[in-house]
């Protein structure tokens, strides 16, 4: 199984190459909960993280993937960076490609900023989030904890909550899942809600109970208020009574329906507290599966045989 230099999104990966993906990560999974988490495939190899956004989870996944695998792994801490003096997107990341990176990790607010870096770097570029673009590693650990709760993707409901305009995690999602036969349908408010956002695929309702019939998947995602630039929708407390989901809303979905978030989450806005911490919730999953799905991803790009 060969891939391209990059992994930019899920658009352009084939169903072969996110089950290579996703084989790899079932692999990676057991080296993670071994004693001696280590092993030695990117051994020599240098990982940079470079995100111009906030982040916890992905930025940290990356960064202990590349160790446990035996990278020498760095992070650019932009705010103190020499991005502040007005270097470019572009000039940084030569910068960075010229310290003999192997990996360079990108988050950026812009759609299409990685693949612009990735025009001017010989580093494989891996997308951490474009804008309202794709979060590809993010819709690989959510079809990986899929898999590992339901078995497959075909023919699972998975119903996504929330504010679908501004989520990146959405669109990977719907399209990864397109393409593995699930169903999706997305739910929030009208003014959260992409423009034929149908023509992805997908069913769209306001009416989040609708959405919830019958699901196998419930995913929450958060309001991006630092991507609104007015506000969309009246109040926090208005938009948790009409759009959260609930313990009484999830009655609405099968009864072995699983809760998902890609976090960070928002207790009681998108998603009650309670069902965060319900037994059939699998968000503190999805950050572990995250470090497996990132380690296969950085083993795959850097493999010899490409
Ligand atoms: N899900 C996700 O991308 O989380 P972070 O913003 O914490 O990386």
């Amino acid at each position: 199984m060969t891939f391209e230099k990059d992994l930019l999104g899920i658009k352009n990966l084939s169903v072969d190459q996110i089950n290579e993906i996703l084989k790899n990560a079932k692999i990676m999974k057991t080296l993670l909960q071994q004693n001696n988490k280590k092993g030695p495939h990117l051994q020599g190899k240098s990982v940079i993280t470079l995100f111009y956004e906030n982040s916890t989870r992905t930025r940290l996944s990356f960064e202990l993937a590349s160790k446990y695998l035996s990278a020498n792994a760095a992070n650019v801490a932009v705010a103190s960076s020499s991005v502040q003096k007005g270097e470019s997107l572009i000039d940084t990341a030569r910068t960075i490609d010229m310290m003999g990176t192997d990996v360079l990790i990108i988050r950026h607010s812009s759609a299409g900023a990685p693949h612009l870096v990735a025009q001017n770097v010989d580093a494989s570029v891996i997308n951490a989030g474009d804008g309202m673009n794709e979060h590809p590693t993010q819709a690989l650990l959510d079809a990986f904890t899929m898999v590992e709760k339901k078995g497959k993707l075909e023919g699972l409901k998975v119903a996504i909550v929330g504010d679908i305009l501004h989520s990146r995690v959405a669109r990977s999602n719907i399209y990864l899942l397109n393409k593995f036969g699930a169903e999706v349908v997305v739910a929030g408010p009208s003014t959260l809600m992409p423009y034929e956002i149908e023509k992805l695929g997908v069913k769209a309702y306001t009416d989040v109970e609708k959405a919830l019939k019958n699901a196998d998947v419930v995913m929450g995602l958060r309001i991006q208020l630092e991507r609104q630039k007015t506000g969309l929708f009246p109040s926090i407390d208005e938009y948790s009574e009409i759009f959260g989901v609930n313990d009484e809303r999830l009655k609405l979905a099968k009864e072995d329906a699983i809760i998902m978030h890609p976090g960070p989450v928002n207790r009681g806005v998108e998603i009650s507290s309670s069902l965060y911490d319900h037994e059939r919730s699998f968000i503190d999953e999805q950050v572990q599966n995250g470090v497996a799905v990132r380690m296969a991803v950085l083993y795959l790009l850097t493999r010899k045989e490409k």
